[in-house]
């Protein structure tokens, strides 16, 4: 439980699919993903202040590497806010809780005042399709039916790495969450559930279902361009999202993008 002035909103920044390599030369698609990683972290320092918690939301390493996990979570500190990861299916957990001085970041649940981060770990070994485990759904189950006992706790942010919901490009189908049907029921049978947030998808989305808020974030590497069927990138620089938890269960929240730099991708690229 993290003590706070209960009328301040919760700063959260949020971070996903970074897709780091052992190698911090190596490309994806062309695109050098630690170049691209901080050019996203300079503008979250430069625009950034006060950040209560900042969450990585998944495909931290595109090759599971400990280098990757490492370099990412050292890239965190100087924003002097504790971060937390779930894993998204490039990554490896076993990996990931090798990087003692970071175990903190595995917390399946943080809060803040009147909000509470829930974190799910939707990965499959070996999939690029997520699914949550039954352990996950309890967590969900269990935290939320607990909140209108809690003292203070009256609004929920779900995280987890694989879109709830499918993804608009035709390519897309089959790798979101498999189990969506479970997932969903459980966030619409709570009414402290504000918000679920995501990554995965390498695109930004906002849209509202059965009044919960689903936000999607783009890379902080390459795009997915939304509404075509073949798999195509999209120009949009990488960004990361900031999310104002206010006291009342409002979200102000904001995508920001690298400016002024143009990324070099292989268009011709057909998967990733
Ligand atoms: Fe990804």
């Amino acid at each position: 439980m993290v003590e706070r002035e209960m009328e301040l909103p919760v700063r959260v920044v949020q971070i996903t699919d970074t897709h780091l390599f052992r190698d911090p030369r190596a490309a994806l698609l062309k695109l050098n993903t630690q170049d691209s990683f901080e050019k996203v972290m300079e503008l979250v320092i430069q625009n950034e202040s006060g950040i209560d918690v900042v969450l990585g939301t998944g495909d931290i390493a595109q090759d599971a590497s400990r280098e990757a996990y490492l370099r990412f979570a050292q890239a965190m500190q100087p924003l002097n806010a504790p971060f937390y990861w779930i894993p998204g299916n490039h990554d490896r957990r076993q990996v990931m809780e090798t990087l003692t001085p970071f175990e903190h970041a595995f917390s399946n649940l943080v809060t803040f005042g009147k909000w509470q981060i829930v974190l799910l770990d939707s990965s499959v070994a070996g999939e690029v399709h997520g699914r949550l485990h039954e352990r996950e759904l309890q967590h969900l189950e269990r935290t939320l039916r607990a909140v209108p006992r809690h003292p203070e706790v009256e609004h929920v942010l779900v995280c987890l790495h694989h879109n709830p919901v499918d993804g608009s490009a035709g390519w897309m189908s089959g790798i979101g969450l498999h189990n969506q049907e479970e997932f969903l029921a459980i966030i619409e049978r709570h009414a402290c559930v504000r918000a679920v947030l995501y990554g995965h998808i390498h695109q930004e989305l906002d849209f509202e279902r059965q009044g919960v808020r689903y936000l999607c974030t783009p890379s902080t590497c390459i795009q997915f361009k939304p509404q075509v069927q073949d798999f195509t990138l999209d120009d949009v620089n990488p960004a990361y999202r900031t999310l104002l938890l206010q006291p009342d269960g409002r979200i102000d929240t904001q995508v920001v993008r690298v400016t002024g730099h143009a990324f070099e991708v292989d268009h011709t690229s057909t998967g990733y």
